[in-house]
């Protein structure tokens, strides 16, 4: 197996998150929020971002990918959604692991705005602005990265490496 060299540490994004949750709850002081949590890469970062938030939250999840075996974006999405006919009128919040090129982000908006949502916005933990193709910006971002593939707190290179409590580089 690859090695890997420790990015963010488990202490940086849990103080970065609470951060992250303090100022959610600020915005949506009066709603309530529906969490839709993108699996699986945002598996723990989801879990962790909402057991800090203190306004009421649905919980829903969708699966959707564009990487094959490989660290390059396919530029084709797949897409697996159980409950898309519920967030008509509600106040969604997009959970994602990391935005890279932008190809799956916007495939995911595009499919979300024709549910009409009350209001759609963005939290992801990763931004890797440098090699974005589609310009798309999160609401919320966690930490800015630079152009290297990244694993670890739910981020996989061939599905491997997701349980790693905090990001790390891989040395490929
Ligand atoms: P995009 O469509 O190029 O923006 O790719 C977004 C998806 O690619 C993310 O949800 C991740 O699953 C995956 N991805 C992009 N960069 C990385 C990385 O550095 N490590 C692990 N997965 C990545
Ligand atoms: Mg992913």
């Amino acid at each position: 197996m690859p090695s890997t060299s420790l990015l963010i540490s488990e202490e940086q994004i849990q103080n970065r998150i609470r951060e992250l949750a303090d100022q959610i709850n600020e915005d949506y002081t009066s709603e309530i929020l529906d969490v839709l949590c993108i699996l699986k890469g945002a598996l723990f970062f989801s879990a962790d971002l909402i057991r800090r938030l203190t306004v009421p939250v649905r919980i829903h999840f969708i699966q959707l990918g564009s990487y094959g075996s490989s660290t390059e974006s396919s530029g084709t999405v797949s897409f697996h959604f159980s409950s898309s006919s519920e967030l008509k009128d509600r106040h969604v919040l997009i959970v994602e692991d990391i935005l890279d090129t932008g190809i799956t982000f916007e495939f995911l908006l595009e499919h979300l705005k024709v549910l009409n949502p009350a209001s759609l916005k963005s939290c992801v933990l990763l931004n890797k602005r440098s090699r974005r193709k589609i310009d798309v910006k999160p609401d919320y971002t966690g930490f800015e990265i630079q152009d290297q593939f990244v694993v670890g707190y739910g981020l996989d290179f061939n599905e491997l490496y997701r349980n790693l409590p905090y990001v790390a580089v891989l040395n490929l």
